[in-house]
């Protein structure tokens, strides 16, 4: 296939309205993800040369749903990282976790960053999950970041006597006067650090919007709305997904 898109986001939607029209419980569209879906489309993505996968698997919106399905979907994220875990290592497969997991429970944060040190040298594809993700959450969290970086900075500038060389107002209180946020200091304080922009999203399950997937980075992504739901993603669709990619013509603006 011509013209394979490097990174391809995916905005998992659909799983109840898939549950409901099979009679299942809305947990069975999720667990129908989970266990027959991603990783037949991981390992096709990566046959096909896609080096970066992006699966929003909770957003930071999600958090309003009914209790017990917020309780399911933990419980179905510690099993599986338990489960396949192992498997990722042993394909190869690398993975990357974007989004604010501090609000996750110790147990599940702990098997996340276990995971992704294991995986960290891995070279087949990278799979990212997005988890308590928003776009507006990652780039405040950033600017939080640089600010941070700025007040230490300028800290020890003072504290190693240097501030008024180094062009910090002693009576502004820690301000470095020339000090200016550049397009590549702010992408490297975001969670995608060191991943390119995703060159496709796709949303299952006919909506047509991102509701802040990579907010930052979808400047110049494609995008492809299915009207099939999550569950039916198949490594067929992934193809077809990428051969409307591939017709595409990208101008950046130019
Ligand atoms: C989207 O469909 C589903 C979610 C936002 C929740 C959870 C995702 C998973 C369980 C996928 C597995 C991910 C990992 C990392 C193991 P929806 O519930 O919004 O469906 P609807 O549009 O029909 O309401």
């Amino acid at each position: 296939m011509n013209n394979v898109p490097q990174h391809i986001g995916v905005i998992m939607d659909g799983n109840r309205r898939w549950a409901k029209a099979h009679g299942l419980s809305i947990l069975a569209g999720h667990r129908k993800v989970v266990d027959d879906v991603l990783e037949p489309l991981i390992e096709h993505a990566a046959k096909r040369g896609v080096k970066y996968l992006t699966f929003w698997a909770w957003s930071t919106e999600n958090w309003k749903r009914d209790r017990r399905e917020v309780q399911g979907i933990m419980r179905l994220f510690k099993k599986n990282l338990r489960k396949r875990g192992n498997r990722l290592q042993e394909k190869g497969i690398r993975v990357r976790i974007i989004g604010d997991i501090a609000t996750f429970d110790p147990e599940l944060q702990k098997l996340l960053c276990e995971l992704v040190e294991k995986t960290k040298h891995n070279t087949v594809i990278t799979v990212v999950f997005a988890l308590n993700y928003g776009g507006r959450d990652e780039i405040i969290r950033a600017m939080n970041k640089a600010i941070s970086y700025q007040l230490l900075a300028s800290l020890e500038h003072r504290r190693s006597g240097s501030a008024i060389r180094q062009g910090i107002r002693e009576d502004k209180d820690i301000v470095a006067e020339d000090w200016r946020l550049t397009t590549d200091d702010f992408v490297n304080l975001l969670d995608t650090s060191g991943i390119p922009d995703p060159d496709l999203i796709v949303r299952t399950g006919g909506e047509e919007r991102l509701s802040g997937f990579l907010l930052w980075q979808s400047e110049y992504s494609e995008f492809y709305f299915p009207k099939w739901f999550m569950p039916e993603f198949t490594p067929e669709r992934l193809d077809e997904s990428m051969e409307e990619y591939a017709k595409r013509k990208r101008r950046y603006g130019g």
